[in-house]
């Protein structure tokens, strides 16, 4: 069991910390929850756990499928074994469907097709604010090269289908999702998480969303939600 030493940093839902590795950090999953730029906070009770399980679930699959990422293992219930990586500080959003700051950026009605599909990019900033930035700004601003650019949009869009078909498969349809990624070695990898958190999914059937959106709407049954996703996932469904 590696040793939890140092916390290295602290975000609105995770916690990393060093290891007696330089090369592995833990990354430890709150059940803290955080919304329109910190000015809704709250807690949804579980879902530390719950995305752990996801994270592994889906990255075991993205490594399977071969897509490198940062995931090594599970080490309790809400801790995992990640590979430190040196972060690129952007954001990549993939979206399927219209939702969130889309529709209201591009007065464009929520659940609208999107075809092809979207990729956007934001700048990672210390206030949360994250300002959509374009990849001509990536490269000028020497945020990252066009070679590593390229091969974050081609991983995004590889993630995207294995997601996609992955979620169509239990009755969930993958509207949008974000990625972080970082250097490994000089490679360019998934890194951060994908939960219910930084995705979102809507119930196939009925269309109401199973993630973070019915915390930042005020949906009720939040917890319900996130735990579906990992039941279904983890098929149990009945
Ligand atoms: O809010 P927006 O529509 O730009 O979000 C796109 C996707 O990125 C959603 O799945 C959302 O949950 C995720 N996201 C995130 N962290 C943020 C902003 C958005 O995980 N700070």
């Amino acid at each position: 069991m590696p040793e939890m030493q140092k916390l290295l940093l602290e975000g609105k839902s995770k916690r990393l910390y060093l290891t007696d590795d330089p090369a592995q950090l833990i990354l430890y999953f709150k059940d803290d929850a955080m919304a329109y730029h910190g000015l809704k906070r709250g807690r949804i009770v579980g879902k530390g756990e719950v995305n752990n399980a996801i994270c592994e679930h889906l990255f075991t699959m993205l490594a399977k499928e071969g897509v490198e990422n940062h995931y090594i293992r599970r080490l309790d219930d809400t801790s995992s074994l990640i590979r430190h990586v040196q972060m690129i500080p952007v954001v990549v959003t993939v979206r399927n469907f219209a939702a969130g700051s889309l529709c209201k950026r591009l007065r464009c009605p929520e659940g609208t097709p999107m075809v092809p599909t979207v990729i956007e990019y934001n700048l990672k900033t210390a206030d949360f604010e994250d300002p959509l930035i374009n990849i001509s700004h990536i490269i000028a601003m020497h945020i990252a090269t066009r070679e590593e650019v390229d091969r974050m949009n081609e991983t995004a869009l590889r993630v995207n289908e294995i997601l996609s078909r992955c979620m169509r498969e239990i009755g969930i349809e993958l509207i949008d999702f974000k990625l972080e990624f970082g250097r490994d070695k000089g490679k360019v990898i998934v890194a951060d998480e994908i939960s219910p958190d930084t995705a979102r999914f809507w119930d196939a059937n009925t269309r109401e969303p199973m993630d973070i959106d019915r915390f930042r709407n005020d949906l009720g049954n939040v917890e319900q939600g996130y735990r579906e996703i990992l039941r279904r996932l983890m098929g149990t469904e009945e």
